[in-house]
């Protein structure tokens, strides 16, 4: 099967709302982490750390099936595959976040999670918008059959 019909194949065009509503949620999960993170990082909230490393996980596991849905419905793959190598990267440089570079050069572990951290968010946001123009693109035009 050709890709222009893999478009058509009947549960991506479903997949729609479920998109959205993923994107959202990784925006939301994103904005948390960058709040609960600087929070962690000024002393406010070291007690969150572990709140902090499960909303990630969960970030990551979202970022993952936008990822995952965005190598199937986008003609274009390399971004889709990028975002799905990344996601292990901003889990693993989490996980690693505490035993890297300790002592005074710290802080560059702590920018480098920051920065991976938001290119993460904005790969999700922009595969899901993406998606959402794709999506309209493909309502709108006439159907081959
Ligand atoms: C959108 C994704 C994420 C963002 C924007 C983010 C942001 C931040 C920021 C700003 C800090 C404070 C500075 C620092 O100590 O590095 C921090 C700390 C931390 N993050 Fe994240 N983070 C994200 C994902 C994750 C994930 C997936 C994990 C692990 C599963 C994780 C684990 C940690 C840990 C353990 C700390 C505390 C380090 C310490 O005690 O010094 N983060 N995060």
């Amino acid at each position: 099967m050709d890709r222009a019909n893999l478009n058509r194949w009947p549960y991506l065009p479903g997949m729609q709302k479920t998109v959205a509503v993923l994107t959202m949620l990784g925006r939301l999960l994103g904005v948390i982490q960058i709040l609960v993170g600087l929070a962690i990082w000024f002393g406010f909230a070291a007690r969150t750390v572990a709140f902090h490393m499960a909303v990630g996980s969960l970030f990551v596991l979202v970022l993952w099936i936008v990822g995952l849905i965005a190598l199937f419905v986008l003609d274009k793959r390399g971004v889709a595959l990028f975002t799905l190598l990344w996601g292990g990267f901003v889990l693993w440089l989490g996980m690693a976040q505490t035993t890297l570079f300790i002592g005074t050069g710290h802080w560059v572990v702590r920018l480098a999670h920051l920065l991976v951290g938001m290119a993460a968010i904005g790969l999700v946001d922009s595969l899901g918008r993406a998606m959402k123009t794709h999506y309209a693109a493909t309502a709108s035009a006439p159907s081959a059959a």
